[in-house]
């Protein structure tokens, strides 16, 4: 059987909106079983309204809630798949940002995304099978002017879906980076420094669509079970 037939119980963070919720709604109009995570329940009742009947569970709550966490372990238990996806970015000239913005960023993007993948991954090397996917980001490999706090925890996360992926494949689970560069999501919303303005306005080319980032996600969670895609860089054409 390739992994491409299986029907799968796939857990998403960051599933309310953005990449997230295109995920879920690929994943799940292919059959799979959907674990929606997000702070936002009115976005995730919205999600599994458009998704087929019964495919999407809402598992509302924030990362950086531990209690949370404890709630769901049993939905970690059952995951097959975790889509290591919520995240934050605040862009501002180094100097103009916060240390709370820098702090928020951590948090969310590296702190608690490495919690919960240790609670998830556990529970698939005791089974032996799983496959994690990172959404990182061009800026793991990069850094750009503006998003210097964004660029560090991509960094940091990109070296944490390494490191995994070393510690966790001789347990049959899979780690695969999916880093995108500009996406056409609300992702930016909070970044209204003059200079963030002007560079966004300044900028000539397309954003990448939600979709064709799942795209690439359902690409690797349906790969042959010895092809493990480990890193897939997308770009928009004409970004570089
Ligand atoms: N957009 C881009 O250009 C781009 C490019 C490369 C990589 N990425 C990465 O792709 C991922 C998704 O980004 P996106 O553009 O789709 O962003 P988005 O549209 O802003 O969505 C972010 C998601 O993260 C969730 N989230 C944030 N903080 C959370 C918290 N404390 N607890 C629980 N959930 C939380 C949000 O849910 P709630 O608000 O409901 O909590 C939301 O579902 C991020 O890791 C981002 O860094 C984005």
């Amino acid at each position: 059987m390739t992994a491409s037939s299986q029907k799968r119980t796939v857990l998403i963070s960051g599933a309310s909106a953005g990449i997230g919720r295109a995920c879920a709604l690929m994943l799940a109009q292919r059959g799979n079983t959907v674990l929606a995570m997000g702070r936002r329940m009115d976005a995730l009742q919205s999600l599994a309204s458009e998704a087929p009947a019964g495919s999407i569970e809402i598992l509302a709550g924030d990362l950086n809630d531990a209690s949370y966490l404890d709630r769901i372990d049993a939905d970690f238990a059952r995951s097959d798949v975790f889509i290591n996806n919520a995240g934050v970015l605040r862009y501002a000239p180094l100097m103009d940002l916060s240390d709370d913005d820098i702090a928020w960023m951590f948090q969310t993007n590296v702190l608690a995304a490495v919690r919960l993948t240790r609670r998830v991954a556990r529970h698939m090397v005791a089974r032996q099978q799983g496959h994690i996917v990172f959404m990182s980001s061009i800026a793991a490999r990069e850094v750009y002017r503006l998003a210097s706090g964004y660029c560090a925890t991509k960094h940091a996360l990109s070296a944490f879906a390494r490191s995994f992926r070393l510690e966790l494949q001789s347990f049959g689970v899979k780690v695969t980076e999916v880093a995108p560069g500009m996406v056409d999501t609300n992702i930016r919303e909070g970044s209204d420094h003059p200079a963030v303005i002007a560079a966004m306005q300044a900028r000539r080319f397309s954003p990448l669509t939600s979709e064709e980032v799942a795209g690439a996600a359902v690409y690797a969670l349906e790969a042959t079970p010895n092809l493990c895609p480990d890193l897939i860089e997308l770009r928009p054409l004409g970004s570089v």
